[in-house]
Order: structure tokens, then C-alpha cells, then sequence
């Protein structure tokens, strides 16, 4: 296959919830290319380290401390990082929660947890950053899942709330593509090594191969899959892409993604009905 190179030294990249896993590889990817990266998350020590990590890159990093669904605190973060680095040319916003629960069995309070941090805190981010991103020419990148379009058993929430994800993804696309703002979301398939993958699939080796299995390229993803796709969207050359869901996911969505419902609610010996 050919390499693919992109250029963004003097942008400008913020991701949200980007201090491990997916959401870590895409901003070592932009960092790689060339950009000055912010991210922010919960925990400190998340942060720093993520810090740490992207700092090998050679270029300029800042990390926040904050939780997506304190709307207040992301202004405060989205105004300090402007006043650092200057408007955002790339926005990722990927923090999300997940543990398999069935619905009838699920509190309102569980139920509402993952809402709040994949849903209200897409919106939070989006809302808060809008005044810094730059206009036109901002791509904004929210990371959905396969859950938002395939149902899947014990996901109610994370279906829900994935869903509501790629409605404001196409609703901003719609409302902010007049000031020259792109968003886009990407789909990650099941990504080998990450906390989502920790949490819904199948254990050992067995359950790798097994999910491997459902997908039709039969390979788990890598974080750098998404980071290449995250590089591409926000690039000149999807320079007219805009409100978009983008599966990345070796064709997992056409059909395989719906086992992992069937195989968690199996594990779990918990009835759905
Ligand atoms: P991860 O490593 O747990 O990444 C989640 C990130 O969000 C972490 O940096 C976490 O850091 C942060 N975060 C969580 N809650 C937050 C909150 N309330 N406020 C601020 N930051 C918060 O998970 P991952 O598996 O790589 O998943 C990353 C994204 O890809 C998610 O949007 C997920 O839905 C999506 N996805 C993953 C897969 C997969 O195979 N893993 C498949 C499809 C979609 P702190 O804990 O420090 O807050
Ligand atoms: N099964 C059922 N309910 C669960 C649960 C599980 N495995 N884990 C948490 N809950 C419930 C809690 O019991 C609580 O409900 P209750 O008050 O009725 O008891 C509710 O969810 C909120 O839990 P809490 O621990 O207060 O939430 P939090 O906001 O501190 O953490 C989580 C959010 C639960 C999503 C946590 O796992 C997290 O921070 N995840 C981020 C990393 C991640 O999930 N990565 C994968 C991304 S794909």
C-alpha cells in the first residue's frame, strides 16, 4: 500500500478525552505530522503522561485536567489553550464511558452516566470551543461507534448515546458549514488493546480471534488505523466531506459488530428479556 503523508506543522489540534487509547493515537499522529496538540481528560496522571508521550513527537503540547460534562470548566480550558496556541484548526472530541449492562437491569443512574459523558460532553466540547476554532477552515472530528447505527445487546446507553453523537455531528455539519467549519464523525471498529475493547471483548486469545473473525479485512484495528483516518478527514483532501459518519472499521458495521452484543450477554449469564 502507499504511504500516506500529511503536513500540519502550524496547526493547531485539541482532542478531548485524548489521553490514552484511540483518542491518544490520533493526537500522536497529528503531533507526528507536524502540530502543536492540546488534550485534556479527568486524571492528572492521564494527563502528564499523555503529555510525556506526545512531547517525543518534538513538538509543542499542553494538557488540561477536566471532565467533559462540566461545561464551565471547558471554557475555562478552551480559552487558556486559544491564549497558548491560537484558534484550533482540528477539534477531536472522543472521551466516552462503557461496561456491558443489560437494560432491564441498567439504573437510571448507570443509564445517565454514559449519556452524560458521551452526549452532553460532545455537546459540552463542541459548544465550548466553537468561539476558538478557526473560521473558515476548522475540521471538528467526533469519535462515534459502531453502537450508534447497530444495535447491540448490553449497550442500551452506549447505543443511545453514540447515536445522539452523529446527530449533532450532522446537525454542527449543517449549522457551521456556512463559517467554513467541517464535522466529521470517524467509527472505530474494534480497536486492539484499548479500555473499550478491555471491556466488551470476549477474553484471552480466543476472544481476539473471535473478533478478528467478524470483522471482513479479519484483523482487529490498530490506534494508527485512526489515526490515519483522523489525519485524512482533516485534511485538504477531504476538504469537501463535511457531516459525515465514517466507519473505520474493516467493514465490521456491515454485520460482524452486532456478535460482540450476543457474546456479552452470553459471558455475562444475564438475561436481556
Ligand atoms: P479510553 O482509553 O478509555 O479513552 C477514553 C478517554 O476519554 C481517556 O483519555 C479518558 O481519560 C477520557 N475520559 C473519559 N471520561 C471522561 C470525562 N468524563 N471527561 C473527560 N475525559 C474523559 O477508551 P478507548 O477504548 O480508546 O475509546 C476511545 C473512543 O473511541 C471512545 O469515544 C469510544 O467510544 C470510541 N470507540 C472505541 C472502540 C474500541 O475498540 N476501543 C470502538 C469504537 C469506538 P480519563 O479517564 O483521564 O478521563
Ligand atoms: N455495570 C452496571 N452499572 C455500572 C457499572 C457496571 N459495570 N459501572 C458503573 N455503573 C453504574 C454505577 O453503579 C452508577 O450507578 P448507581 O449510582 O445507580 O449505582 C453509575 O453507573 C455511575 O457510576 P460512577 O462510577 O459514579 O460513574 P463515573 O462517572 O465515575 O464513571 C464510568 C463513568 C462508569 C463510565 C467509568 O467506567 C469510566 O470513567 N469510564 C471511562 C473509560 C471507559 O469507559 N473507556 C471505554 C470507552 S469505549
Amino acid at each position: 500500500m502507499t504511504e500516506c503523508t500529511f503536513d500540519y506543522r502550524g496547526c493547531n489540534v485539541f482532542v478531548a478525552g485524548g489521553t490514552s487509547g484511540i483518542n491518544l493515537g490520533i493526537a500522536r499522529g497529528f503531533a507526528r505530522a507536524g502540530a502543536s496538540v492540546a488534550v485534556l481528560s479527568r486524571s492528572r496522571e492521564k494527563v502528564d503522561s499523555a503529555v510525556a508521550d506526545l512531547q517525543q513527537q518534538g513538538g509543542r503540547v499542553l494538557g488540561y485536567t477536566a471532565d467533559v460534562r462540566d461545561g464551565e470548566r471547558l471554557q475555562e480550558v478552551f480559552a487558556a489553550a486559544h491564549r497558548e496556541l491560537g484558534s484550533f484548526d482540528v477539534l477531536v472530541s472522543g472521551a466516552a464511558g462503557n461496561f456491558p449492562t443489560a437494560a432491564n437491569s441498567m439504573s437510571s443512574n448507570a443509564f445517565k452516566a454514559v449519556m452524560d459523558i458521551d452526549l452532553l460532553g460532545t455537546f459540552n466540547v463542541l459548544r465550548y470551543s466553537y468561539a476558538y476554532l478557526r473560521k473558515p477552515g476548522a475540521c471538528v472530528i467526533n469519535i462515534s461507534a459502531p453502537q450508534a447505527f447497530v444495535p447491540m445487546e448490553m449497550q442500551a446507553h452506549v447505543c443511545a448515546a453514540k447515536a445522539g453523537v452523529d446527530m449533532l455531528t450532522r446537525t454542527t455539519a449543517l449549522e457551521w458549514g456556512p463559517v467554513g467549519i467541517r464535522v466529521n464523525s470517524l467509527v472505530p471498529g474494534p480497536i486492539a488493546g484499548t479500555e473499550g475493547m478491555k471491556r466488551l471483548a470476549p477474553p484471552g486469545p480466543a476472544g481476539a480471534a473471535m473478533i478478528a473473525d467478524s470483522v471482513p479485512l479479519k484483523r482487529q484495528g490498530t490506534t494508527e488505523d485512526l489515526a490515519q483516518a483522523a489525519l485524512f478527514i482533516a485534511s485538504r483532501a477531504a476538504g469537501y466531506i463535511n457531516g459525515v459518519i465514517l466507519p473505520v472499521d474493516g467493514g465490521w458495521s456491515l454485520g460482524g459488530a452486532g456478535e460482540i452484543g450476543r457474546s456479552l450477554a452470553a459471558l455475562a449469564g444475564q438475561g436481556v428479556r
